[in-house]
């Protein structure tokens, strides 16, 4: 059987090509040989927003958004939830197979042992207000980080740059921790690596001081460590875009994983919880719903949680979240706008206006309702995406580094502006 290919017809030509087709796709680089004639650039394609073109070969996630499947290394996301801890899906993430019992002692081994910061860095948040968002305060000590680790720009030295992945992952529960107790005004604290990956960082947190000798809850960590692994990679959504596209510069991964940050924090993407909290609040009670939901069928609003680029079913990830929400609320008590996210649901899955747009829960829905009966406020919760998340970004950089088709991220643009206008003096304009 021949290799499959589109034959394409330039219609202003006539000319006609045979455009190799390779795992579903065709490469834009092909149609820039159709010319009208010697000075034509030659044809490009337009995707603004990416919408229908692959930027990279990976082999880290793969997600079905209209059956509702999202596999990391082929392992299902809810299978791993139940039987994986985060550390190992961390590894996997990273290494492309679930470790061996030896295999993750030795990987937990080695983010204990790097689960400390460079004296001095903290006194970064000295000079940030504690009501400043968090995320840009993460970002600040992420790229803060960078500079105790000169070394971490030879990006292209396999052992250096695995080194620094996982100095950032062992290191990024603790920025956030320092964020956190910030913001609190409460005292910073070291880690206690021998708690766990999750374990310490839920320490960090709740803990009054360093002597704090207060167990974790098995409850509130099991949730954190599930959420941890809802939250690890989610293929090339706008952060892993940003992490590869900066990346690809060769710029360290310390900088890069703060770009990340940057594009995780906002509202379209990993801050939606923050706002579905907000929301939920604003709505108020059961009642309010209708009303509200007509201000969204009139575009006044958006249901913030629901609606995903890929998932055109149900976001699998929601479907976790919602059994975990109720297992923490064993422990925390019910929060109230579970009521109101429930009731929310159930009306909207049954209106014309989702259904036609195929608008399901995503992963949004129901986290913020978690981490705010944990005690965490609504500007916090993207941290609480980033932590986890940094195992799938650096996951997706060390592939984007070692791909052969990768160079230097570097779109091309329709310029539709002046050309060669004259500069009159400043007085003549
Ligand atoms: N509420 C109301 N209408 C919506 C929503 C929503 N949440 N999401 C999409 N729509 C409508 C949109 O107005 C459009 O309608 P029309 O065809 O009449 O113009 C249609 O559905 C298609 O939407 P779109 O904006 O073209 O879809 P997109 O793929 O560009 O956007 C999205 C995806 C996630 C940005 C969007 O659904 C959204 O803004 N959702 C709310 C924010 C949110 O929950 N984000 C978290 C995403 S999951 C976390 C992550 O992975 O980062």
């Amino acid at each position: 059987m021949p290799d499959p290919s589109l034959k394409v017809t330039d219609n202003r030509t006539g000319k006609s090509y045979d455009l190799k087709i390779q795992d579903g796709t065709i490469k834009a680089m092909d149609i820039r040989q159709m010319q009208t004639g010697p000075d034509d650039f030659g044809l490009m394609s337009h995707d603004p927003a990416f919408t229908n073109t692959t930027s990279c070969r990976s082999k880290i996630t793969f997600i079905d958004g209209d059956v509702g499947i999202l596999e990391y290394r082929g392992y299902p996301i809810a299978e791993l939830a139940e039987h994986a801890k985060f550390t190992e899906v961390s590894y996997a993430l990273l290494n492309g197979d679930l470790p061996t019992k030896a295999q993750h002692d030795a990987f937990a081994g080695e983010l204990a042992k790097r689960a400390t910061l460079p004296a001095g860095l903290l006194k970064i948040l000295d000079g940030l207000p504690k009501g400043g968002h968090p995320m840009p305060a993460l970002m600040a000590l992420c790229a803060g980080l960078g500079t105790y680790n000169n070394d971490a720009r030879h990006v292209r030295d396999k052992a250096v740059r695995r080194e620094h992945m996982t100095r950032i992952i062992a290191q990024m529960p603790l920025l956030a921790a320092a964020v956190w107790r910030h913001r609190k005004g409460l005292p910073q604290v070291n880690a206690r690596p021998e708690l766990g990956y999750v374990g310490n960082f839920v320490w960090m947190i709740r803990a009054a001081d360093q002597n704090d000798r207060t167990p974790v809850n098995p409850v509130i960590e099991k949730a954190m460590d599930i959420l941890f692994t809802l939250h690890g990679d989610h293929e090339q959504n706008c952060s892993a875009a940003a992490m590869r596209a900066v990346g690809s510069s060769e710029c360290d991964p310390y900088s890069c994983t703060g770009a990340a940050i940057a594009a995780l924090s906002g509202p379209l993407h990993g801050g939606a919880n923050e706002e579905v909290l907000r929301m939920l609040a604003e709505i108020g009670n059961v009642s309010k719903i209708p009303a509200f939901l007509d201000g969204v069928r009139n575009k006044k609003a958006k249901l913030m949680g629901f609606g995903h680029r890929v998932y055109k079913s149900y976001d699998p990830r929601a479907k976790i979240i919602q059994k975990v929400c109720h297992e923490v609320f064993g422990v925390t008590g019910k929060n109230s706008k579970i009521d109101i996210a429930v009731e929310l649901e159930r009306i909207a899955l049954a209106e014309k206006y989702f259904i036609e747009r195929n608008l399901y829960p995503n992963v949004d829905f129901y986290s913020g309702l978690i981490y705010e009966s944990l005690g965490f406020d609504p500007s916090y919760f993207t941290v609480l995406f980033a932590v986890p998340r940094t195992s799938g970004w650096l996951s997706q950089y060390d592939e984007m580094l070692e791909d052969p088709e990768q160079k230097i991220a570097r779109p091309r643009q329709i310029y539709l502006g002046h050309r060669g206008r004259k500069v009159a003096p400043v007085a003549e304009r």
